[in-house]
């Protein structure tokens, strides 16, 4: 296992602690916040539930992480039975893409591998952040690299209940799909390094991406604007400290706003800030940061915008397609959307969203993600 690129080397020992001390510090205040206005918070998230159901405007944010996979009742049912069931598409719909572009995603991300001038983009150590990001499941030999916003929670209960922890997806309380202390879901850093390497040669390895522009749009109305969950180190911690740093107006008094955040991510220099921002920078990072594809040989590669098409088949690859199925995704919620993207970036200099670009190069290369002239020139 390689450990010793230039990249990684800012993750030096000193580094892991401050940041581990940063993260536990962050919890332990809040916690104690949490504690204390209990009642309050119970009574916010009620109101808070209402008004969104009712004011998100394109009405995906929240549920960004929707149901897409529940457990098949029938476990008799034979799977020629289901095949033959499932098969037939109704009309008007896009065939089941073929296996052909599952070996193009891959084909494209060897090459992207070997172009030295992306090496730095590409490339990253197998470290204990990218093994953090990993999710064992010995039973079936699956292994399934987190990159939120894609639809990860639902993974998660799928491999949640495939170990056995749970009877079923429904049955596995909301706090404990994210307490891996509890959920029986495994992190790939808590083997020795025989059994992951041993892991990482022989089991299925899967993870989801989406168009990284989006992605990053859709992770900051998530923890920033929205926040459905009760996470508000975001905006209290996380944010005051990206405008502290890279607020252009400082006569400006509003919240973190998405330029901001752009600044942040495409400085150079963005380290020296995620190192005390600990392991919540797993929402912005590159997909290349996260699951060091260039590293690992993954099976397959999930698109979030044909995720119709690649959950079933991630499924079938895997082999587990006989023991969980997945509902209809509701028509639209994959698809880009350049309006949004467009909307978002309104305003925000060239020179900011190029150095953005530029960060985020290796992930569009390697996924087959189009290059955003329309916000570069
Ligand atoms: C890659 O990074 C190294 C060290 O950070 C640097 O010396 C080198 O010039 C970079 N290469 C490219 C092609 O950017
Ligand atoms: C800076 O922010 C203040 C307060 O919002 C605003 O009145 C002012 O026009 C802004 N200045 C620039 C240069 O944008
Ligand atoms: C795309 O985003 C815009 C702005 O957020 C929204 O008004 C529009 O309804 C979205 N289009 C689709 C097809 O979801």
């Amino acid at each position: 296992m390689k450990s010793t690129h230039p990249q990684g080397s800012s993750h030096t020992v000193a580094g892991r602690v401050l940041e581990c001390l940063a993260a536990d510090n962050m919890h332990q205040q809040w916690l104690l916040l949490a504690a204390c206005f209990w009642v309050i918070f119970m009574f916010m998230v009620a109101s808070k539930f209402i008004t969104l159901t009712f004011k998100d405007p394109d009405g995906y944010s929240a549920k960004q992480e929707f149901l897409f996979l529940t457990t098949v009742p029938e476990a008799g049912k034979s799977r020629e039975e289901k095949r033959f069931a499932e098969d037939p598409k109704p009309t008007g719909r896009m065939p089941p893409a073929a296996p052909l572009v599952y070996m193009e995603r891959l084909e494209l991300i060897r090459n992207v591998c070997r172009d030295e001038a992306l090496r730095n983009l590409s490339h990253t150590a197998v470290s204990k952040f990218v093994l953090d990001r990993i999710f064992v499941c010995d039973k079936h030999k699956i292994l399934f690299c987190q990159t939120p916003k894609v639809g990860n929670t639902q993974w998660k209960k799928v491999l949640i209940v495939l170990n056995g922890a749970f009877p079923s997806i429904e049955e596995i309380p909301e706090n404990v799909v994210h307490d891996h202390e509890k959920n029986g879901l495994p992190r790939l850093s808590s083997f020795s390094k025989v059994g992951i390497e041993k892991r990482l040669k022989t089991y299925f390895k899967f993870f989801i991406v989406r168009d990284p522009f989006e992605r990053l749009i859709s992770a900051f109305k998530d923890k920033f604007v929205h926040n459905p969950r009760f996470e508000p180190w975001y905006r209290h911690e996380i944010a005051p400290g990206i405008i502290r740093k890279y607020r252009k107006n400082r006569t400006e008094t509003r919240g973190i706003q998405f330029e901001d955040f752009v600044r942040y991510l495409g400085d150079p220099n963005h380290r020296w800030l995620d190192l005390q921002f600990g392991d919540h920078i797993i929402h912005w990072v590159t997909y290349v940061e996260l699951c060091a594809p260039c590293e690992i040989k993954y099976s397959v590669i999930g698109h979030h915008e044909t995720l119709e098409e690649d959950a079933p088949y991630i499924l079938r690859e895997a082999g587990i397609d006989h023991l969980v199925s997945y509902p209809t995704i509701p028509p639209g919620i994959t698809v880009y959307n350049r309006t949004k993207v467009e909307r978002y970036f309104l305003g925000i200099s060239k020179r900011d969203i190029r150095r953005l670009y530029a960060r985020f190069e290796g992930d569009f290369k390697l996924f087959g993600y189009q290059k955003p002239d329309f916000l570069l020139n």
